[in-house]
């Protein structure tokens, strides 16, 4: 039986090949039979702090009115694992190789960066240090904005605060210095990013799979450990929605385990997961 049980509720096949299919239409995440037990363990909680009876009430609402529920329902299926300087070669990429030629090339002195699966902001937040590191005291000459999306509403949230726990002190402290105030005699692994690096950041929640309102072009694109999750058809229809918005010769940055696939020919590679528009 392929029942995932606990003692007071099951999610039975159907309900779980329907989650499967609401999940794949409205984000574009692809849930495996591997994934059962973690759609199991995030359902429950809802099935539990919402009061419902069974996930199969639980799924009889997502059927009749599943825009009541959208916001909730995704926000636990999404998962946001993410760290500052994530994959610190991309930064070190921007710092040596993209932010020298933008400054020189961009007479308009215009920067746009966009991240595109943003999560709880660590990324948002990395590239910000990075410019800001860059371009110094010629930030105030340039029109530089980076744009932080997200799915998920509560990551959200907490990427525009810019509160974090330092627990293992990966950013070096000097960084951290300048970029965030630091904890409270109370509260010593707080830290909070100061309102300079959070002025060039707009956080705003974007569903992939849905129209984007902005026109860009960017100079830069992020999307990075997000595809994993999608098909093949959703990841070749995103690369070429990033190839229309980038500027000649912008770049898409992927996730380590993300490739173009068959889109790779509109890009050269530049970099470890690093791509340019050709
Ligand atoms: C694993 S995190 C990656 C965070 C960051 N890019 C990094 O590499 O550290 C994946 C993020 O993609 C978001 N996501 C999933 N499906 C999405 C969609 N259809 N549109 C926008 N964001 C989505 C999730 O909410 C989650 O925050």
């Amino acid at each position: 039986m392929n029942n995932t049980r606990t003692a007071d509720s099951v999610l039975s096949e159907k309900d779980f090949k329907f989650i499967c299919e609401f999940v794949y239409e409205n984000t574009g995440i692809v849930l495996s039979e591997g994934k059962r037990e973690m759609v199991y363990r995030r359902l429950s909680q809802i099935v539990r702090e919402r009061k419902f009876d069974s996930f199969t009430q639980y799924c009889q609402l997502l059927r009749t009115n599943p825009k009541s529920e959208m916001t909730y329902f995704v926000n636990a299926i999404t998962t946001n694992l993410t760290s500052f300087f994530r994959e610190s070669h991309h930064f070190e990429f921007l710092t040596r190789t993209e932010l020298p030629q933008l400054l020189k090339n961009n007479s308009n002195k215009r920067i746009r960066i966009w991240s595109s699966a943003s999560s709880t902001g660590e990324e948002p937040y990395s590239i910000a240090m990075t410019v800001m590191d860059f371009m110094a005291d010629k930030l105030s000459s340039w029109d530089v904005k980076i744009l932080a999306t997200d799915i998920d509403s509560n990551v959200l949230a907490k990427a525009s605060d810019g509160i974090y726990l330092d627990k293992n002190n990966i950013m070096p402290i000097a960084t951290k210095k300048r970029f965030f105030s630091t904890g409270t005699a109370q509260n010593k692994e707080r830290i909070r990013a100061k309102q300079n690096i959070k002025d060039l950041i707009t956080f705003k929640q974007l569903n992939l799979l849905h129209e984007w309102p902005m026109k860009g072009p960017f100079d830069v694109i992020f999307c990075r450990n997000v595809v994993i999750y999608f098909d093949k058809e959703t990841q070749n229809d995103l690369f070429s929605r990033f190839h229309q918005l980038l500027s000649p010769g912008g770049l898409l940055i992927l996730g380590h385990s993300e490739n173009l696939g068959k889109c790779q020919e509109y890009f050269e590679t530049v970099g470890r997961t690093v791509f340019r528009k050709v």
